[in-house]
C-alpha cells in the first residue's frame, strides 16, 4: 500500500523525507514524490514514477531541495495506472504537465487510503470549477479540502473536518496549506498513520521504522481525528475542533531490527529470527509461579469466567492469518470442543451471518490494519459479539479496537512475505487453545503441564529445522523452473500446505496449489505430468499412510515427490523422492516446524529465479483497501 511521511523541523526536509520513504519501501509502491516548502516561499514538488532511487536521483538525494517543512509519499496504484500524473503529492490548484515544480496552490497533499465516493464528489468539484488533471481519488480530496478551507474560511482544522464528514472510505492524509508556511497538517480514518515527536522535530508516517532513527516517541493518531504539526508542538483534534490530549507511547524495539543485520533479504533474516520470537510471544503469557507453569492471559484480560461464557468461536483473517486461522480450527475445536469456524474477513464482512450471540470472534493480522480483516471486527462488534484479535502491530486499528487484544511479539515484519508473524500468530492460537481446553475442563493438570512443555520446545527445534537449510537450497535449485508445484495434506497439514503453497507462488511467482490430499482424485490430479513437483506434508500420524497414498498415486503419472515428515519416520524414502525431517513434538503444535522448510524452498526458488524476494511484483506489506 502507499507509505506517507511528513517532516517539520530544523533541518533540510527532504533528505529525511526520503529517508523515511525508504523505510517504508516494504509497502509496495510504483511511483513516489515528494513536496517541500522553503519558509514562507511556494511549494516544491518532484514526482518520479519506479522505484525511489529515480526520485533519490532526480533531487540529488534531497540536498536539490530547499526548506524544513515537507511531505513524501509512496503510491501503490489504485485508481489510474503508475504515472507522474497520478503520482503525489497532488495540488488543489490548476497545474500543467505532471504537477511537478513550483506550485503556489494553497494545499498540497498526500493520501494513503481509498475515497469510495470520490467520483460524486469529483462531479461536484468540476461544477464548481475546478480541473483535474489526474485519475486520482485523492486529487479529489485534496480539492475538497481547498473549497471548504475558501468557503467557510474557518482554517485548515476546520476544512479537513468537513471534509472528513463529507468523504467516505479510508485515509490518511497528510497536507499543506500555503498561508500556514512550516506547518503539516493531518487526518485520519481507518489507514495506518502515527506522528512521532522529539524536542525540535515532529515527524509523521505511515509505519514506526520510517522514523525510528529520529524518535523513539510517538502518538497515535485515532479514528476522524486530526493533528497539527509544527518544529517543537503537535495538537490533536476532534471533529468538533476541539483539542484531544494524547498520550505519548515509547517505542520498545530498535531501528535495528528493522534492518537486514548481514542477511541477504529481510526474508530471511526473518526467517532466522523464529526461534527467538516465537519463544518471546511464549514468555509473555506462559508464567512460572515456581512451582508450576501456567498461561496467563491477564496482560489483554481475558479471563477464565469471560472463556466459561463461549459456545462458539469464528475466525477471520485474510493471507496467511486466514492460514493461521485454518490450523487454529482443528486445534482449537479437539481441545476445547467449542465448534470453531474460519472464513475469509472478506466473505465473513459481506455474508448474511447469523452470528452466535455468544460466539467470540478471532481476528487475525500481523499489520492490524488490513481493511477487511478489520470491516470483519466491526461486523462482530456492531452485533454484540466479544472480539479478540491476534496482532503484531502495536497501536494498530484492529489492536485498538478489539475487545481483547492479544499481541504477537514478532518484531517489524518487513519482507512483504510473512514467516515470522505468521509463526508468532500459531503461538497465540495454541496458547488459547490450551487454555481454553483447561478452563472448559478437557485438559487436566498433567496435561495441561505437557502441552506447555511442548509448546516451549518449538523454539530450539525450529533452531533445529533451519539447520537443513543447505539441503533445502540445493533442492530448490533443482525445481527453479518449475511450471506448477502441488502441495497436499490432510487436516493441519492440508492447513500446512496452505501456507507453504502461498508463500511459493507470492515470491517465486510459479503456480501453485494447496490441495487436501483426498480431494486431488476430483479433478486436479488431471494437471500432474511428468516431472511435477507434489510436496506432501505427512505429519500427522492417523493420516500419514492416506496422504501418502495420495502421493503415491501421483508418482505413478509421473510426479517427483517432495515428503516433510518427523524424524524416525524413515520408511518414507521408500516412497518420495526427497524426504526433509523435522523434530517430534506434539501433533497439535507441528505447524510451527512443518513450515520452515517450506518457508526456505520458497525462499531459495525465488533467489535462483533472481527475484525481488522482499518485494515480490504487485505486492504490498499491509492491505488497507478492499
Ligand atoms: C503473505 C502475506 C499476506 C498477509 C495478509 C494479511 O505472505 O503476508 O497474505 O498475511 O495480507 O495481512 P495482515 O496479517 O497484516 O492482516
Amino acid at each position: 500500500m502507499c507509505g506517507i511521511v511528513g517532516y517539520v523541523g530544523n533541518k533540510q526536509a527532504a533528505p529525511i523525507l526520503l529517508e523515511g520513504l525508504s523505510k517504508l519501501e516494504y509497502r509496495g509502491y510504483d511511483s513516489a514524490g515528494v513536496a517541500v516548502r522553503d519558509g514562507e516561499k511556494a511549494a516544491v514538488v518532484v514526482k518520479t514514477t519506479g522505484r525511489l532511487k529515480n526520485l533519490s536521483e532526480k533531487i540529488d538525494n534531497g540536498k536539490a531541495l530547499a526548506g524544513t517543512c515537507g511531505i513524501g509519499h509512496t503510491r501503490w496504484a489504485t485508481h489510474g495506472v503508475p504515472s507522474r500524473e497520478n503520482a503525489h503529492p497532488h495540488v488543489s490548484g490548476n497545474c500543467t504537465g505532471s504537477g511537478s515544480g513550483e506550485v503556489e496552490s494553497l494545499v498540497v497533499g498526500v493520501h494513503n487510503g481509498i475515497i469510495e465516493n470520490y467520483q460524486e464528489l469529483k462531479a461536484k468539484m468540476e461544477r464548481h470549477g475546478y480541473v483535474f488533471y489526474s485519475q486520482t481519488d485523492t486529487e479529489v480530496l485534496i480539492k475538497l479540502v481547498d473549497y471548504y478551507y475558501k468557503k467557510y474560511q474557518g482554517g485548515p482544522i476546520d476544512a479537513l473536518a468537513k471534509t472528513i464528514v463529507r468523504v467516505r472510505g479510508s485515509y490518511a492524509l497528510a497536507v499543506m496549506f500555503k498561508d500556514h508556511p512550516g506547518k503539516i497538517f493531518a487526518a485520519r480514518k481507518d489507514s495506518p498513520m502515527i506522528i512521532g515527536k522529539n524536542d525540535s522535530e515532529v515527524f509523521l508516517a505511515s509505519d514506526v521504522p520510517a522514523i525510528l532513527n529520529h524518535t523513539r516517541d510517538v502518538y497515535y493518531i485515532g479514528n476522524l481525528e486530526m493533528a497539527e504539526l509544527s518544529p517543537k508542538e503537535v495538537s490533536f483534534y476532534n471533529l468538533d475542533g476541539d483539542k484531544v490530549q494524547k498520550e505519548v507511547t515509547t517505542i520498545e524495539w530498535d531501528a535495528e531490527a528493522a534492518e537486514k543485520g548481514g542477511f541477504e533479504h529481510f526474508m530471511m533474516k526473518e526467517i532466522h529470527e523464529q526461534p527467538k520470537v516465537t519463544m518471546d510471544t511464549l514468555k509473555k503469557y506462559i508464567k512460572d509461579d515456581g512451582k508450576k507453569k501456567h498461561i496467563d492471559f491477564s496482560d489483554f484480560g481475558l479471563t477464565k469466567e469471560d472463556i466459561e461464557g463461549f459456545s462458539q468461536i469464528y475466525i477471520a483473517a485474510c493471507g496467511s492469518a486466514w492460514h493461521v486461522g485454518m490450523q487454529a480450527q482443528y486445534v482449537m475445536e479437539e481441545l476445547t470442543d467449542i465448534p470453531v469456524r474460519v472464513e475469509l474477513a472478506s466473505e465473513f464482512r459481506y455474508r448474511k451471518n447469523k452470528l452466535n450471540k455468544n460466539a467470540l470472534v478471532i481476528v487475525i493480522s500481523q499489520s492490524g490494519e488490513t481493511a477487511d480483516s478489520l470491516a470483519a471486527l466491526r461486523l462482530a462488534k456492531e452485533n454484540g459479539i466479544k472480539t479478540l484479535s491476534i496482532v503484531n502491530v502495536v497501536g494498530s486499528s484492529i489492536a485498538r479496537e478489539t475487545d481483547y487484544c492479544m499481541y504477537t511479539v514478532a518484531g517489524p515484519e518487513i519482507s512483504v512475505a510473512t514467516t515470522k508473524a505468521y509463526s508468532c500468530q500459531l503461538i497465540c492460537a495454541f496458547l488459547l487453545a490450551v487454555e481454553m481446553g483447561k478452563v472448559k475442563g478437557l485438559i487436566d493438570d498433567k496435561k495441561y503441564a505437557y502441552y506447555i512443555e511442548e509448546l516451549l520446545s518449538i523454539p530450539s527445534k525450529i533452531e533445529a529445522c533451519l539447520e537443513n537449510k543447505e539441503r533445502i537450497q540445493w533442492f530448490a535449485s533443482k525445481y527453479s523452473n518449475a511450471r506448477d508445484i502441488f502441495f497436499i495434506g490432510r487436516g493441519i497439514d492440508y492447513a500446512i500446505c496452505l501456507e507453504g503453497s502461498l508463500k511459493m507462488k507470492e515470491i517465486s511467482y510459479i503456480h501453485s496449489e494447496a490441495y487436501a490430499a483426498g480431494e486431488l482424485k476430483h479433478g486436479t490430479i488431471s494437471l500432474i505430468e511428468d516431472g511435477t513437483l507434489v510436496v506432501g506434508s505427512l505429519t500427522q500420524a492417523d493420516l500419514y499412510e492416506k496422504t501418502l497414498s495420495n502421493m503415491m498415486e501421483c508418482k505413478s503419472r509421473g510426479a517427483y515427490l517432495m515428503g516433510i515428515t518427523t524424524f524416525g519416520k524413515y520408511d518414507v524414502e521408500d516412497s518420495v523422492n526427497f524426504a526433509v525431517y523435522i523434530p517430534k513434538v506434539d501433533e497439535h503444535f507441528v505447524g510451527n516446524l512443518a513450515i520452515i522448510p517450506l518457508q526456505l524452498l520458497g525462499y531459495y526458488i525465488s533467489v535462483s529465479r533472481g527475484l525481488d524476494v522482499d518485494k515480490p511484483r504487485n505486492l504490498a506489506k499491509s492491505v488497507t483497501v478492499e
